[in-house]
């Protein structure tokens, strides 16, 4: 018996990256998985790809800024599968243009990123809790970010954006326990999704590297993997948990790194 067999799932984001990953891992473990994605072309290269590996899978142009969009996908989900039992809110947006400290952020900028990064994992799990409860329960995952837990110079719309998801996931968790839902959000560290490999230079990915416990970069199969496990069965006791996937990049105190290359010094 596969992992997820017969579960039905729907990924917001689903046609890169992390997204991708998911839809992948799910759907090679047993689960018909639609992907919603407002790159249609790329949500549909995905499903066909499933498909031809012999799984199951649906594409459906999803805008996360838009509520009626939401749920048109999770209304499409369950006419085609008939349920609904893994909802991957994962969709989520960055701007290092706009997003910047307080006192200089674009305020646009803050309220569209609180509305795709935020809003549309309430949206998503407000439309697929019905569909559960009908169900007898299910499983809601979200991507939060390790900017929910660290600060940084700019990005302050991401960070808050990211930190809300990760208390929304507890009351959700908290809210729907009793129907059998279970909810948790996986934080990333840098993860080299295409999207971070075309806009990090090359010194950025080394700096990363420096500080990370482990000696390589994460990877979308990583996160994907931690997805899959929170959608199965195995993690049937496991809720309202943000799991950080980092390489262990915020595991030690800060110094670190400085401080052993001021002992191989001698000082
Ligand atoms: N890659 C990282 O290092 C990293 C780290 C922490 C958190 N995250 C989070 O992981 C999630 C996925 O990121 P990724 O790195 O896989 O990105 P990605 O760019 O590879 O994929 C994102 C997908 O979402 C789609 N999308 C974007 N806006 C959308 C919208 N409004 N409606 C519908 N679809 C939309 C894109 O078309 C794309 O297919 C995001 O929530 C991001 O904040 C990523």
């Amino acid at each position: 018996m596969s992992r997820v067999e017969g579960k039905v799932a729907l990924i917001t984001g689903g046609a890169s990256g992390i997204g991708l990953s998911a839809a992948a891992l799910l759907a090679k473990e047993g689960a018909k998985v639609v992907i919603g994605d407002f790159n249609i072309e790329g949500a549909k290269e995905a499903a066909e790809a499933i498909i031809a590996d012999g799984g199951e899978a649906a594409a459906i142009f999803l805008d996360a800024s838009k509520e009626e969009s939401i749920k048109a996908a999770v209304d499409f989900t369950v006419d085609q599968y008939g349920t609904l039992n893994v909802m991957f809110n994962n969709v989520g947006l960055t701007n290092l243009q706009k997003d910047l400290d307080v006192v200089n952020i674009d305020l646009e900028e803050w309220d569209r990123l609180m509305n795709v990064n935020t809003k549309s994992v309430l949206l998503g799990s407000r439309f697929a809790i019905p569909h559960m409860i009908e169900a007898g329960g299910g499983s809601i995952i979200n991507t939060a970010s390790m900017s929910a837990f660290a600060a940084d110079s700019i990005r302050s719309a991401y960070g808050a954006s990211k930190a809300a998801v990760v208390n929304l996931t507890k009351y959700i968790a908290a809210q729907y326990g009793k129907n059998n839902i279970r909810c948790n959000a996986v934080a990333p560290g840098l993860i080299l999704t295409p999207a971070a490999k075309n806009n990090i230079p090359p010194q950025v990915l080394d700096m990363f590297e420096k500080y990370n416990a482990l000696s390589y970069h994460g990877e979308a199969d990583d996160i994907g993997y931690t997805v899959l496990f929170l959608a199965s069965d195995e993690s049937k006791f496991i809720t309202g948990q943000t799991i950080q996937v980092e390489g262990g990049h915020y595991l030690s105190n800060p110094t670190m790194p400085d401080f052993n290359a001021l002992m191989k010094q001698g000082k």
